[in-house]
């Protein structure tokens, strides 16, 4: 199948690349390079820079390439930001994933996969979170995801693209095979701050609490490998092709790991000790977010294979330390 990967150069957008090279797809990738990085782009696949927030651009890109797939993954992604900033947030995650639609659908577009969140959920009212829970978001990014993903159904209905919202948890690791190595800039994100503090980018990782009501006081997450997430994307189109039915997934392993599960882990990998200091809780967190992945299970057959703490540690510190 043709595809073109929208934020293809990012972190997420290179791993779903590779992945689609390799089960022998033809990718094309387009990226504004405002977080993506060119270094993780691919030759097998043609690069287009443009921005999502240029109609024309988008559209061209699109009709020039008629592929009969789009992968959306180029969104701001900062829960915290997102409150403070919500213009940023409906600017780029929501006009500009309507310019993507409408690119699709002008260009023919069969098949469209997006980058939907576990934040669509809120705060769990139970665990673990499977697709039926409510959908009511806390932050103004989780709402953007979870909008889009109402358009998705309407454009479904109205213009028959189908779709597949893939309702990531927490994306974490690089690729086992070591091809990609680009560092996220600015992070915000756990992992990648617990790296930066081991190689010194920053003085000390902030736990942000640990009395929560879990096995050691602080935050506990679902760490799913970006590999076994790329792999979702990649069965996700498989889907579409196949059933010609719309679908909506959580990608996450139910596998809970604190903040301390995951210091003790790059503490191992490195050989050293991770400068943290544990500071007030960052509002908004809750105290666990587990997902239930059955759906993906039993509709893709998608079953984690790298998502284990160490190898998701492992491979990140081996992406940090080649860029030292
Ligand atoms: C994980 C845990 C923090 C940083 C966010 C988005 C979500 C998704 C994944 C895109 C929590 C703790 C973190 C730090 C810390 N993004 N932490 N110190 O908040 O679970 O989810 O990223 O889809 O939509 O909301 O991820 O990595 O920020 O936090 O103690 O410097 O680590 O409290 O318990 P989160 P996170």
């Amino acid at each position: 199948m043709k595809i073109a990967v929208i934020g293809g150069a990012g972190y997420i957008g290179s791993h779903t690349v590779r992945e689609l090279l390799d089960r022998g797809h033809t990718v094309k990738v387009f990226d504004n390079l405002s977080s993506g990085l060119r270094q993780n782009l691919f030759a097998e696949a043609e690069f287009v820079e443009g921005d999502i927030l240029s109609e024309k651009a988008i559209s061209d890109f699109l009709n020039d390439f008629s592929p009969e797939g789009v992968v959306h993954l180029a969104a701001f992604k900062a829960a915290g930001e997102s409150m403070l900033l919500p213009e940023k947030y409906s600017v780029n995650n929501i006009t500009g994933s309507l310019n993507i639609l409408n690119a699709a659908v002008s260009a023919g577009v069969k098949y469209f996969v997006f980058s939907s969140s576990a934040a669509t959920y809120g705060a769990p009212k139970y665990m673990p979170v499977d697709e039926n829970h409510p959908t009511e978001p806390e932050n103004y990014y989780g709402y953007t995801k979870l909008s889009i993903e109402g358009f998705l159904g309407w454009y479904s209905k109205l213009k028959n693209l189908r779709f597949a919202a893939l309702r990531y948890f927490n994306a974490a690791g690089y690729d086992v095979n070591g091809r990609i190595t680009g560092l996220e800039k600015n992070p915000a994100n756990l992992i990648p701050v617990v790296m930066e503090a081991l190689t010194g980018k920053r003085k000390e990782l902030l736990v942000f609490g640990d009395d929560y009501d879990t096995h050691d006081g602080t935050g506990v997450r679902d760490y799913i490998h970006v590999n076994d997430l790329a792999r979702g994307h990649a069965e996700a189109f498989e889907y579409l092709e196949r059933e010609n039915k719309d679908l909506i997934v959580n990608l996450g392993v139910s596998q809970g790991t604190s903040v301390l599960d995951i210091i003790r882990a790059a503490e191992k990998a490195s050989g050293k000790k991770v400068p943290y200091r544990i500071v007030e809780r960052r509002p908004g967190d809750p105290a666990s977010l587990v997902a239930n992945p059955n759906k993906a299970f039993e509709l893709l057959g998608w079953k984690a294979k790298y998502s284990d703490i160490d190898t998701i540690i492992e491979t990140t510190w081996r992406a940090y330390q080649a860029n030292l």
